[in-house]
């Protein structure tokens, strides 16, 4: 294993929804759950969105980068590079951020971006996971914290949360179910990551948290 470079304690969010995670973030921080950690700025593809009202009443830094405003994929990317860059951004945390990254955002931000997916990986990526898992019929959900890479859900995991799936669930209900978890498990790693305890294993792509 080898350790990390600097602990990053300069966190950008990124989001295009509701933004529950990023409410638990700003609650954790409020609480003084994030040790070292601090969130600097919200950015959001998309205007309106649920997320950037808690940012901005939590009096956080926003910007709105609308993809469709740009040529390509890498082009949308490269201004939201720029921007988490203006603000020292370290860490970047995908809360609900629904655009796949290109190689190049991965590239500004090595083993330093993490994204929260409501499944247990490498069950059920994509879209819809709380739904896939449901019709499944799987008797245990979750919800995992990971690297990204250029994959779909696809990157070294970094921490997992299980739910067990009860007779009388439905989609909904479970899918609430396995918030509530998300919402303990993404501070808890952005927290891990601001006090050094995270590495990567650069052989075999496997991430570790340190109690
Ligand atoms: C969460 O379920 C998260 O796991 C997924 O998108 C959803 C975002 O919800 N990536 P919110 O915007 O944080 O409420």
């Amino acid at each position: 294993m080898t350790a990390a470079a600097p602990a990053p304690r300069r966190v950008g969010v990124l989001a295009s929804g509701s933004g529950t995670n990023l409410q638990a973030l700003i609650d954790a921080g409020a609480r003084g759950e994030l040790g070292p950690a601090r969130l600097v700025v919200v950015g959001a593809n998309v205007a309106g969105c649920g997320a950037l009202g808690r940012a901005r009443a939590a009096g956080l830094d926003t910007f709105v980068i609308e993809h469709r405003a740009f040529p390509s994929r890498e082009a949308f990317d490269e201004a939201m590079v720029a921007a988490l860059r203006a603000r020292q951004v370290e860490l970047v945390v995908l809360a609900g951020f629904m655009r796949i990254l290109t190689p190049g955002f991965l590239a500004a931000f090595p083993d330093r971006v993490v994204n929260i997916h409501p499944s247990l990986l490498p069950a059920f990526p994509g879209v819809h996971s709380q739904a896939q898992a449901f019709r499944h019929g799987v008797k245990l959900a979750g919800c995992t914290v990971h690297l990204v890479d250029t994959g779909v859900d696809s990157g070294p995991i970094l921490a997992q949360a299980a739910v067990p799936v009860l007779n009388d669930d439905d989609e909904e209900t479970l899918r609430l179910r396995i918030l509530a978890e998300e919402h303990e498990l993404l501070p808890s790693v952005v927290r891990a990551f601001a006090e050094g305890r995270v590495s990567v294993d650069p052989a075999h792509r496997r991430a570790l948290i340190r109690a």
